[in-house]
């Protein structure tokens, strides 16, 4: 008898089964990878406006463009990591094609859109994630949230001074963009000669 009461006390074999994480994490773990897509993607298409922005010499937009590629690099791995942690796998996918853009205002106004878009799908995965009890995943969505919006204040302000100042603020940004390439320039010429 005794032996009957300890076996329904304790707790049945299924019950203590370890639940699939897969499953108990799979809203996060699917918020996540579509995070993952856009960062990818968003990276890409940033490398792809600095790489135009550095060839034309901007040199400000093109530190910027490569600044912000890197930090939004930064993303993927970050929301990867918890990917992981959650058991999952990694959807290392970009979630669109980089789009041939090579008119500087076009340019940055398509970056506000991407990182307006990122701001409005994070605060939502924010939320679900919240409501699904993973609070580290809502806490990484909301600090990734403010980077963004320094991204999104970053494009708003140089869009600004382009749409302000036209033509003059390349010219502007070329103009520095030629003298960094000089220093460049005579920085290598210096250790050539030194090397000799
Ligand atoms: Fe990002
Ligand atoms: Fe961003």
């Amino acid at each position: 008898m005794k032996t009957t009461e300890n076996s329904a006390a304790a707790p049945s074999a299924a019950a203590t089964a370890t639940p699939d994480s897969k499953t108990k994490h799979r809203v996060s773990i699917d918020l996540l990878n579509e995070a993952i897509g856009k960062e990818i993607a968003t990276t890409l298409q940033y490398l792809y406006f600095h790489a135009h922005f550095e060839d034309a010499r901007y040199a400000y937009l093109s530190q910027i463009l490569r600044r912000i590629a890197i930090a939004e690099m930064r993303h993927i791995e970050e929301f990867s990591d918890r990917v992981l942690f959650l058991e999952g796998d990694v959807d290392m996918n970009p979630s669109f094609h980089t789009r041939q853009i090579a008119d500087p205002k076009e340019m940055l106004r398509f970056a506000v859109q991407l990182e307006q878009h990122t701001i409005d799908t994070y605060n939502e995965a924010s939320r679900i994630a919240s409501e699904h009890r993973d609070a580290v995943t809502h806490k990484l969505f909301q600090d990734t949230i403010a980077e963004e919006e320094a991204h999104l204040d970053t494009f708003r302000t140089e869009l600004d001074n382009l749409e302000r100042y036209g033509d003059d603020y390349l010219a502007l940004q070329s103009d520095a963009g030629s003298k960094q390439a000089m220093r460049e320039l005579g920085r290598s010429i210096e250790g050539f000669e030194r090397s000799k």
